[in-house]
């Protein structure tokens, strides 16, 4: 099959031998754990694009998870990795080495003042640990309040405030003791009030009967939200939500983490999605499209914060690893150089416009939503109920015609659009056709 650079390849035409192959070796050698987006097997990314071990392209809109906003590839992070393979991998916590140094001041210019102290981790789940062991270092307290619906990941700590989906928690109790679960102002789904009246949830009434009936709130160490939620289903509270929980937090000691591990480095149009409210939390955490695919996660605090972290009573061996540092620091120089944040509004903007187009039409999703190129199509049946056949059916009508496209939501019934930021107009066109033919004709128009 032959593949022009920039065209996406429908699948079924070529033979599936090699990939049914890779198929079998990977059910014989590797956990069952892993639960795949799509039976692809993909041996090479450029661009936009992943490509199969049969050489058929796909348009990627979900990088990898949020995580590859800069594209496959990318020549500059490939670049500045390769220097640093050529010098220093590795050397821990059994020196200082000037990479991470230069990585933490990178970060930190691109948080909100105060927040300008940086500890490296490997990955999400481990900032959002040490994110709540820094609170309660800090507090001394113990209480962690997490909002429903919310994920921050696998391990232990990071599950224990991850209510997304029981599937990841059933058969792991007991999780971490003093976490309680409070309502996210999820107004198109689970909230009563009418459109244009003011969330309750959003006022922070949930949380004063929290307070009022269930933990004192000078019990509680940290307060952990998404201020975009991402596996929940790319729900944007409303404007006052995240003002609300700064001026909870402040009234009572309690440490403000926003968890931007999805949310944040650029895919909103800011470099943190709490930007947009113009709120400062103490601590953020960063990770996913921080390092463009190499495992790197950041916890930025105000330096008074971070010395309440004693030397010691946290660590990592990999974490603030050279290489990954590398990728960190060009990855924020390319999107500041190649203005990547503004082309993120650009991006949202169009997919924002064509899919409300397509919310007036039958079959159309319910919801379209979102902050720059981070946007979620919800869908719903006839019924009212949410509707995760219809966006099973859709991501497999764009598979068929060549474009990724990931789900996420409570109920699955949503269609999450994470584009890099690299992208072209002709390729955002091409995969909004693809989407659009697979919303509105069950994928015949692509
Ligand atoms: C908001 C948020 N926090 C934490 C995590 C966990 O990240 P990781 O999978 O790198 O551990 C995720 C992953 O999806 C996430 O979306």
């Amino acid at each position: 099959m032959t593949n022009t650079a920039s065209s996406a390849s429908p699948q079924g035409s070529a033979t599936t031998n090699v990939s049914e192959g890779w198929r079998a070796r990977d059910q014989r050698s590797v956990s069952g754990a892993y639960s795949r987006y799509t039976d692809l097997v993909i041996e090479d990314g450029e661009g936009s694009f992943l490509i199969d071990v049969e050489g058929r392209r796909y348009l990627d809109f979900g990088c990898g998870i949020a995580v590859t906003s800069l594209g496959y590839r990318h020549p500059d992070v490939t670049r500045a990795i390769h220097q640093q393979v050529d010098s220093y991998w590795h050397t821990s916590v059994v020196t200082q080495h000037v990479r991470l140094t230069e990585a933490a001041e990178k970060v930190a210019s691109i948080c909100p003042d105060p927040l300008d102290t940086v500890f490296f981790a490997n990955s999400g789940a481990e900032v959002v640990e040490g994110a709540l062991k820094l609170a309660r270092q800090a507090t001394h307290r113990q209480g962690i309040i997490a909002f429903t619906g919310g994920f921050h990941g696998r391990t232990f700590g990071a599950l224990s405030v991850t209510t997304s989906k029981v599937h990841y928690r059933e058969h792991y109790s007991p999780l971490l003791p003093g976490v309680y679960t409070t309502p996210y102002p999820y107004c198109f789904r689970k909230c009563d009030h009418g459109p244009q009246e003011p969330c309750p949830i959003a006022m922070g009434e949930e949380l004063e009967k929290l307070f009022r009936h269930i933990v004192p709130a000078d019990e509680v160490a940290a307060m952990l939200v998404e201020p975009i939620q991402g596996e929940g289903g790319y729900i944007v509270p409303p404007k006052g939500f995240l003002a609300t929980l700064r001026r909870i937090c402040d009234q009572h000691g309690i440490v403000l983490i926003f968890d931007e591990v999805q949310s944040g480095v650029g895919h909103t149009g800011r470099w943190l999605a709490s930007e947009h409210d113009q709120v400062v939390p103490d601590v953020v955490t960063l990770a996913k499209a921080l390092g463009s695919g190499l495992p790197i996660g950041a916890i930025v605090a105000r330096h008074d914060l971070m010395d309440k972290w004693p030397a010691g009573t946290h660590g990592t061996t990999f974490g603030g690893n050279a290489i990954s540092c590398a990728a960190a620091i060009a990855t924020i120089e390319v999107i500041e150089r190649d203005g990547l944040l503004q082309r993120a509004t650009e991006i949202g903007a169009r997919i924002q416009e064509r899919a409300q187009g397509w919310q007036k039409q039958v079959g159309g999703p319910a919801d379209v939503r979102g902050r720059g190129a981070m946007i979620g199509l919800e869908f719903m049946d006839s019924a009212g109920l949410p509707d995760a056949e219809r966006v099973d059916a859709i991501r497999a009508a764009c598979l068929q015609s060549g474009l990724l496209v990931l789900g996420c939501g409570l109920d699955d019934n949503v269609i999450r659009l994470v584009p890099p930021l690299t992208l072209s107009d002709p390729e955002l066109e091409q995969g909004l056709d693809i989407l659009e033919g697979a919303v509105l004709h069950g994928g015949a128009r692509a």
